[in-house]
């Protein structure tokens, strides 16, 4: 087995949207800053869903549109680090619910951001040793979870949501992933059952300065350069940093999918969001290639060359 196809993606948002007009009545701040600092002009905020339920249908959403069985699924893995439960995982409650096969492996991973990139590869590699074709990747957050609404650095940055894909193993299509660590608790952080604290000005030079070197190392690794994909899809979590990279490479912006107004930073639900995205306005078919890539709290990184 050479790679992976992906050959179905979902999503699900909470119903809520908060906009920054909104979030300026409750905390000190305004649409203006948001909005130039960011990108940011609204996220949505989960009321009565789950990071389960919300998992599940964009899940389920991603197995119709591939047109396949749950008994054809081989691993289920979420990446989240706002689970309901420390036990069951996400992906537990995803077994049961989508009737998905008792004899594979189902469970959450914790790489923050770059979670969903980190499952990808997991699943490849769960893929090859298995005997069932396809695997489910979801990343899922109820960021709102981990926020201190008092706390004007951080409130405004993020949302909930959850995205998926369904991938299959497959010999004709590539799949390459570079993936890093640097454990760091002072840059980004959040205690279990804590709020989370950010250095936003360390987060942003960590984050201009991997992102260019994790792209080239990707596509240094596929063989490949940056004029044969189609979309870089980056870890949605400001829009300046995107700029930054676009900039950075001198590489064509419209190259560069983005969407963090609408979301905000949905962690490890924001590249599979924007795939999802992406495919239901057309923008990936057969053949399409894209460049995901991911950077957040551990610290961790992530690039993957994906083929649909
Ligand atoms: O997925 C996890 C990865 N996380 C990230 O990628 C975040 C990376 N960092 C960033 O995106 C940016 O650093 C932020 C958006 C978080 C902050 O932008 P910044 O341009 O670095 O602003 P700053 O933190 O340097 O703050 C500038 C000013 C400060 O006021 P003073 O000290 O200059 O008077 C802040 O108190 O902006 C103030 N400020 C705000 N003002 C209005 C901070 N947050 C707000 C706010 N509204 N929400």
């Amino acid at each position: 087995m050479k790679g992976l196809r992906v050959v179905g993606t979902g999503r699900c948002l909470p119903k809520n949207i908060v906009t920054n007009a909104q979030l300026s009545r409750q905390v000190d701040t305004s649409d203006e800053w948001i909005a130039s600092r960011t990108g940011v002009l609204q996220r949505h905020i989960a009321t009565d869903e789950t990071n389960a339920s919300m998992a599940e249908r964009a899940a389920q959403q991603a197995l119709e549109r591939a047109g396949i069985n749950p008994e054809q699924v081989g691993a289920c893995i979420v990446a989240t680090l706002t689970p309901d439960y420390a036990t069951p995982s996400v992906a537990c409650l995803l077994q049961r619910g989508l009737e998905l096969p008792e004899d594979i492996p189902c469970f959450d991973l914790n790489a923050a951001c770059s979670g969903f990139v980190y499952g990808l590869t997991v699943a490849r590699g769960l893929l090859a040793q298995g005997t069932k074709p396809y695997a489910l990747v979801v990343g899922s957050e109820i960021m709102s979870r981990t926020l201190d609404f008092a706390d004007r650095a951080t409130c405004v940055l993020f949302g909930d949501g959850a995205g998926a894909v369904v991938v299959e193993a497959s010999d004709s299509h590539n799949f390459v992933s570079v993936l890093g660590t640097r454990g760091d608790d002072t840059s980004l952080s959040c205690p279990v059952g804590g709020t989370l604290q950010m250095q936003g000005s360390e987060v942003f030079r960590f984050a201009t300065d991997i992102l260019p070197r994790c792209i080239h190392e990707t596509l240094n690794k596929a063989g490949r350069s940056l004029d044969e994909v189609d979309y870089v899809v980056c870890h949605q979590a400001n829009q300046r940093i995107i700029a930054y990279v676009v900039k950075k490479l001198k590489a064509p912006e419209e190259k560069f999918y983005l969407n963090v107004q609408y979301y905000g930073n949905t962690s490890a639900a924001s590249i599979p969001i924007a795939l999802d995205e992406m495919a239901t306005k057309g923008l990936l078919a057969a053949g399409s290639r894209v460049l995901c890539v991911g950077f957040g709290g551990g610290l961790t990184w992530g690039g993957a060359w994906l083929e649909w």
